[in-house]
């Protein structure tokens, strides 16, 4: 394996700015993507190894089912293959060694927030493959930008992990769009989707009896008091997840126990919580059939195949950019 130096692009909006914003608005909200610090990174690994969190085991299962239907059904000889919010690349490696033993695939772009996570998949991802693997640790628009500077080839953009689900259905539409401007015609998205499913099944992953979930969402706020000098009392507030039919998503919050005020020193104010004031952290939207094709449709892809795990609980959707619909 040729590796190359990892790619430092800077974050749209910093940490610290985003953070006062979501404190000072009401709700309180601050975005999912800041729980990959290096300990939340961690945490997440062990999210995804637990017995609870179906996720990853069913859309390993997909990959197993499908490698070769999916690499076969990606038409161009030679692909680069650039993977927004790679995580740790463990799913991602079944599809790489499937490309790599039909000679598909050219050079891999592991694209990721967090730089413990782009470490962690380059152990994972390792020295016995034929595969060029240049890491970008950046927010997914910058990072992509990077890439589609340094690659020419026709391309397969990875969206895993229903990741997808942490947009709201505005913002989604605005990201696939986007996605789909920074992509040429032919190009193709392979995407992971949670299908609609068993609420307790749901809250079994979210909220799982070992306290893993609980410890990833309070993360955020040790990561404010680490970075930011805040002095969040951990103790003092409680993991809330539930799902909500009429959005179809698990929602993630922390609650105020008490009323309260927590100091934050790099703003040299304190933040005021009522009594079971939320924190809202998380939406995990999960789908049908039927708004995964519209979707599609309606950011200028359409649909190769939808390749689904054993027990239909999860689709990795396999899109290409429509060419009519490409203006630009
Ligand atoms: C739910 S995890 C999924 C990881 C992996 N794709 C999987 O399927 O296991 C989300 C990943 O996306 C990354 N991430 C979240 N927001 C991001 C952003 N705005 N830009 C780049 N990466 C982001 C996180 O650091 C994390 O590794």
């Amino acid at each position: 394996m040729e590796t190359e130096t990892i790619t430092q692009v800077e974050h749209d909006v910093p940490f610290k700015l985003d953070v006062y914003k979501g404190l000072t608005s009401s709700p309180k909200e601050i975005s999912s993507k800041y729980f990959y610090d290096d300990e939340g990174s961690l945490i997440f690994q062990e999210i995804t190894q637990m017995e609870e969190y179906y996720p990853t085991r069913l859309e390993m299962d997909v990959f197993k089912r499908n490698k070769s239907a999916i690499v076969e059904r990606v038409e161009a000889e030679h692909v680069d293959v650039v993977e927004l919010g790679a995580g740790d690349g463990h799913k991602t490696k079944v599809l790489l060694e499937e490309m790599v033993s039909k000679k598909k695939l050219t050079r891999f772009f592991p694209i990721d927030i967090s730089e413990k996570a782009i470490r962690e998949l380059l152990k994972n991802i390792g020295a016995s493959e034929r595969l060029e693997v240049r890491p970008v640790v950046g927010d997914f628009f910058k990072g992509l930008d990077q890439v589609v500077s340094h690659s020419t080839n026709p391309k397969l953009a990875l969206f895993l992990g229903s990741n997808i689900g942490n947009f709201g259905p505005e913002e989604r539409i605005s990201f696939l769009t986007n996605l789909k401007q920074a992509l040429r015609p032919g190009d193709m998205l392979l995407i992971g989707f949670d299908l609609k499913k068993d609420i307790n099944k749901l809250m079994n992953a979210y909220d799982d009896p070992h306290g893993v979930t609980k410890r990833f969402n309070l993360n955020l706020l040790k990561r404010i008091n680490r970075e930011l000098g805040g002095n969040f009392d951990l103790e003092s507030f409680h993991h809330h997840a539930f799902y909500n039919p009429r959005k179809g998503a698990m929602e993630s919050s922390l609650l105020s126990l008490k009323e309260q005020d927590v100091y934050i020193e790099e703003y040299g104010v304190s933040f005021h919580f009522d009594a079971f004031e939320p924190i809202l952290l998380e939406h995990s939207y999960k789908f049908t059939m039927t708004e995964i094709n519209t979707m599609a449709k309606a950011c200028g892809f359409f649909t190769v195949e939808n390749f689904f795990d054993s027990t239909n609980g999860y689709v990795n959707s396999l899109w290409k950019v429509n060419s009519e619909a490409h203006f630009h």
